[in-house]
């Protein structure tokens, strides 16, 4: 049985930055706030009307491709995870599969819906095809446009200050060697704060599972004309809500507990890991989770400082920046994990 690895990677990034200070002229927040509870001092946003996931996607994965030494072609599945879709259907995956114009060979697409941990998901799916020996070159990609759904006035500044846009993409391809490639996955979820992290509407729930507690969703009466979606935007169903505390809480025991998880599955140790890249959530959260596993600063990754939390996107993003700058090499252990919305979250080894 062949083992999956990661033949090719990049990033794409839109080049309108927006720092603390341009958010300061649309909300009432400040560089001090944002920085201190998140570590973020600016994202990118994506050119409207000209940039949506899936090109970003294509952008990311012309990249990946080529440094895969594959054009894309070649590639015979793909996989896109976003909460951000162009559309609210058909998914990005047939959408990208057109962008690239891989319109001869009618291969597969399948969309990731898992949020922060999607790019966890769709790469631990991608590991399972290879190791089955169905497909060679896999692209699985992260892509969000999150500046298209954001509430920019002061309702809406505890997450709008935390997102960016931004996408990631691998080319996961079989290996004969043994000791290279995804060595484990896991993959967890406990909806039972489903809407405690969340966008609700447009959908059709008509208010049945909103729970009884405030944070921040319209009653189900106050929902009213659910498809009206001036309605939607006026009662803030339709953009996303947080419970903030409780998913820093809930992040900064599941990721460590999936990250030993892993570790205990290869029978590696803490001490093992060459570098960890976690999704960028938010910096207090990755050096919560750095400080419980005793990991030193050299061996964890952060980059949300210049793109804020891109999501599905982030992951890839970070571990493409580390391999570019040299901090992943080939023989080093990498561990990628992540916490979100759901709840989801999940960790994948790699010998690189
Ligand atoms: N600028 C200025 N003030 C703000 C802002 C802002 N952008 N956002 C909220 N505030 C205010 C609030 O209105 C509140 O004011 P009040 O005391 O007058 O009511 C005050 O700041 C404190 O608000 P809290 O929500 O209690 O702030 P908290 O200290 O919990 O920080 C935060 C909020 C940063 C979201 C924190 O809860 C956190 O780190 N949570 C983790 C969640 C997270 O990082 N999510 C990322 C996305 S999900 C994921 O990727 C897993």
């Amino acid at each position: 049985m062949p083992n999956a690895k990661i033949a090719g990677i990049g990033f794409y990034v839109p080049e309108k930055v927006v720092t603390n200070f341009d958010l300061m002229k649309v909300m009432d927040t400040s560089d001090e706030w944002i920085r201190e509870r998140s570590g973020i001092i600016e994202r990118r946003y994506a050119k409207k009307h000209e940039e949506t996931p899936t090109t970003m996607a294509a952008a990311a994965t012309k990249v990946a491709a080529e440094r895969a030494g594959i054009e894309v072609e070649e590639i015979d599945f793909i996989i896109f995870a976003t909460l951000s879709p162009d559309y609210y259907f058909p998914g990005c995956g047939v959408l990208l599969q057109r962008e690239l114009g891989i319109t001869k060979t009618e291969i597969g697409a399948l969309d990731i819906r898992n949020q922060c941990s999607g790019f966890i998901y769709a790469l631990s799916v991608a590991d399972q095809f290879i190791k089955a020996g169905v497909y060679k070159n896999i692209l699985v990609v992260g892509s969000e446009m999150h500046s298209m759904g954001l509430d920019f006035s002061t309702r809406g500044r505890a997450i709008t200050a935390l997102f960016g846009d931004g996408a990631g993409a691998v080319i996961v391809q079989p290996t004969e060697d043994a000791d290279k490639g995804i060595l484990t996955t896991h993959l967890h979820s406990d909806g039972t704060h489903a809407e405690q992290l969340a966008m609700i509407s447009p959908g059709s729930h008509g208010g049945k599972h909103l729970p009884d507690v405030d944070f921040g969703f319209p009653s189900a009466d106050e929902l009213g004309e659910i498809f009206v979606y001036d309605k939607l935007i006026e009662n803030k169903s339709a953009y996303p809500q947080m419970d903030g505390q409780l998913v820093f809480k809930k992040a900064v025991t599941k990721f460590p507990e999936v990250i030993m998880e892993a570790l205990t599955k290869t029978g590696l140790k803490k001490e093992d890991i060459d570098m960890l890249i976690p999704h960028q959530a938010n910096l207090r959260i990755a050096q919560f989770v750095q400080k419980t596993l005793g990991l030193p600063d050299e061996k964890v990754f952060n980059n949300i400082m210049k793109y804020g939390n891109t999501t599905a996107a982030s992951i890839p993003i970070a571990l493409c920046e580390a391999w570019e700058g040299g901090k992943v090499k080939d023989g080093d252990l990498v561990c990628l994990a992540a916490f979100g919305s759901g709840f989801t979250w999940g960790s994948v080894l790699i010998r690189w």
